[in-house]
């Protein structure tokens, strides 16, 4: 249904940030998008979802194909009448309004307002704070309530753990998938917190340096020790075993390179 075959993205004309990701979206599931600071995952998310342009980037290989039609050359507002939503890295509310103006001004009728809050009760609870003092988690669900009062049927997902407590986005990662469930909804879902990602996902990649370089489901990921460990930063048991060394190694090559 979305597929990316060797995308290729540059930012100002130069500077390669992803050489050559492929990947496939499945219908109707959450597929995470793994890796370190820097891997390219946001990069991704912003050629599908058309705002490269805004960051004076391109896609100059590769094609993104969503329903059978090519959509790398489409502006945003395109891609989104397409059906596909972003619930962007920043930025994602409007800080000086409260959460109920924030849903009124997204939802194109007020029914739809109804439904977000049908759909997030806390946010009713919420609705007369301002955005900007919400806390982490909240201000999240907000943007993901905002982006869903779209109602699209692909989701784009940068970070929604970004700066919060562990628990917090193994909450905000339920919620995720309790509402991608019920809709029926597809959803690439971007994650440093691969641990947590792949608890809700149905299949995983692991970026690294602007590339994929694992693919699987989240048991499959989780059960090599090896990609925990270099990609994912989850360490396995004691870290005793030879291997321990090898990664600090692998770290400290990856500080002086990038
Ligand atoms: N606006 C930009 N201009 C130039 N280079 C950029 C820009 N944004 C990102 N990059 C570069 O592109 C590469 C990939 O960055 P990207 O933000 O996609 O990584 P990421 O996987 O989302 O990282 P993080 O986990 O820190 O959010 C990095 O080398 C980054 O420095
Ligand atoms: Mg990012």
């Amino acid at each position: 249904m979305l597929e990316l075959h060797q995308v290729e993205v540059a930012y100002n004309k130069t500077a390669t940030a992803i050489r050559g990701v492929s990947l496939n979206v499945a219908p109707g599931k959450i597929t995470a998008l793994l890796g370190t600071n820097g891997a390219g995952k946001t990069t991704t998310l912003t050629a599908i979802s058309g705002f490269l342009g805004l960051e004076n980037a391109e896609v100059v290989g590769g094609e993104i194909i969503y329903d059978g039609k090519r959509i790398d050359r489409l502006p945003p507002h395109k891609v989104s009448r397409l059906g596909i939503a972003l619930v962007p890295e920043r930025d994602k509310v409007f800080d000086t309004l409260t959460v109920a103006d924030n849903i009124k001004i997204t939802a194109r009728t007020p029914a739809r307002v109804q439904e977000a809050y049908a759909e997030f009760p806390r946010l009713g609870e919420l609705s007369g704070r301002t955005a900007g003092y919400l806390s982490g988690g909240e201000k999240q669900l907000l943007a993901l309530a905002m982006a869903l009062l779209t109602e699209p049927d692909v989701l784009l997902v940068d970070e929604l753990s970004l700066g919060l407590a562990p628990r917090v986005t193994a909450d905000l990662l339920g919620e995720l998938q309790r509402v991608q469930r019920a809709r029926g909804l597809t959803v690439l879902l971007v994650e440093q917190n691969a641990a947590a990602a792949l608890r809700v996902a149905d299949y995983g990649y692991v970026m690294e340096d602007g590339r994929v370089v694992h693919d699987g489901t989240p048991e499959a990921l989780l059960s090599h020790g090896d990609i925990m460990e270099f990609y994912l930063g989850i360490a396995e048991g004691d870290g005793m075993h030879r291997s321990y060394r090898d990664v600090k190694q692998y770290r400290r090559k990856r500080r002086w390179a990038g």
